[in-house]
Formats: C-alpha cells, structure tokens, sequence
C-alpha cells in the first residue's frame, strides 16, 4: 500500500455493497423518470462510474467542475465554477452524484446554484459524508458510508491530484500533509 497511506477506511468490497444497495433505492425513486446524473468533478468520477453501471434504469450524465480546496485539505469557502453543465436542467430529475461531504459548503452552494435553474427535483447522492457536514442544514438524500474527520483518499479522492485511482478509499499518513 505504501508508507504514505495508514490504513484503509472503505474496501472495494464496501463500496461495491454499498452502492449496490443505493443504486436499488435511486432505481426505486425515480422509476419511470427520466434521470440526469450531475457528477462534481473530479472526484465524484468514480461513484459516478460505479453507481450509473450499477443502476437498472437508464441515465444521462452530465458533469460539473467546482473548486473549493485549494492544493491542501482546509476548504476554503469560496466555490468557483471551473466547467458548467452541458445541458440545460430545467424540468429534468437531477441527481448530483458527490464523491464526499465535508464542510458542506459546495453542496450547499452548488444546491442553490442548481436549483436556481428550475429542475423538476433535485437530489444528492454522496458515497461519503464527515461529522461537519451535520453543522449545515442540507438535505442528502442517500449517503454511503459516514466516516470520522480525517483526511481520506482513493477511489477518486486526491492529494494534490495523487491517489485518485486506488480502488479503495483510506486514510492518509499525516506526516504527508504535515497533520
Ligand atoms: P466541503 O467542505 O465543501 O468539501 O463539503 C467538499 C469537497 O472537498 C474535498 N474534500 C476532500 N478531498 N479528501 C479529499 O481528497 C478528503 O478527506 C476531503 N474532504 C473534502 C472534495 O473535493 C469534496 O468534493
Ligand atoms: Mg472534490
């Protein structure tokens, strides 16, 4: 595994039960609806992938970049659009697929930000939410797994753009981010 990672928090066994389980629900809920799939890049590209193969109803997809963590682990509270939808949301069942909810702060913007332009519901999806995240008032419809405070990588998370590719998701040595 590596001196830089210290244990590992979610195994590819987990995430593959888990989102098995909410891909039952997601089918479930929107039956007979057409579906888009908003997925917050580039984290969320992995549950993304997994979750959207996984669901028995067809899906679109479609992709949004925001920033607000710089190089480090402390978000910053400022959140910029890097790449806006390609599609137009109005009327449609939006999905927001998220990769993690920590502070809460691009969920909630990106939830005002969304629904701002008039879809006909809005949901999220996040394969792992942080204690923090209860301080915001937002409403997540389907959570994964609720993990400790720590700063995690793997299955799409990233420190400084590494470790995005390992299959599971663990936590990191502090001495590689100076914790
Ligand atoms: P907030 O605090 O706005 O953060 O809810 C959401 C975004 O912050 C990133 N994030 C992390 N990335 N390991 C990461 O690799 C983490 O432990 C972590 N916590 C937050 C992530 O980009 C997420 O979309
Ligand atoms: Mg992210």
């Amino acid at each position: 595994m590596g001196t830089d990672l210290e244990s590992v928090l979610v195994s590819k066994e987990e995430i593959d039960a888990k989102l098995a389980e909410l891909a039952a629900k997601i089918d479930a809920e929107y039956a007979g609806k057409e579906l888009l799939l908003v997925g917050v890049l580039k984290g969320a590209v992995m549950v993304m992938a997994d979750l959207a193969r996984t669901l028995s109803n067809p899906v679109t997809m479609d992709w949004m970049a925001v920033s607000s963590y710089g190089a480090g682990t402390q978000s910053s509270g400022v959140v910029r659009i890097l790449k806006d939808l390609d599609t137009d949301i109005k009327g449609k069942h939006v999905l927001i697929v998220e990769d993690i909810i920590d502070s809460g702060l691009t969920l909630s913007w990106l939830l005002s930000n969304l629904g701002s332009r008039e879809p006909a519901s809005l949901n999220v999806c996040t394969l792992l939410r942080k204690p923090d995240a209860a301080k915001v008032a937002i409403d997540v419809k389907w959570v994964g797994f609720d993990i400790p405070s720590e700063f995690v990588v793997g299955y799409g998370l990233d420190y400084g753009e590494k470790y995005r590719n390992l299959p599971f998701v663990g936590t990191l040595a502090p001495h590689v981010y100076g914790g």
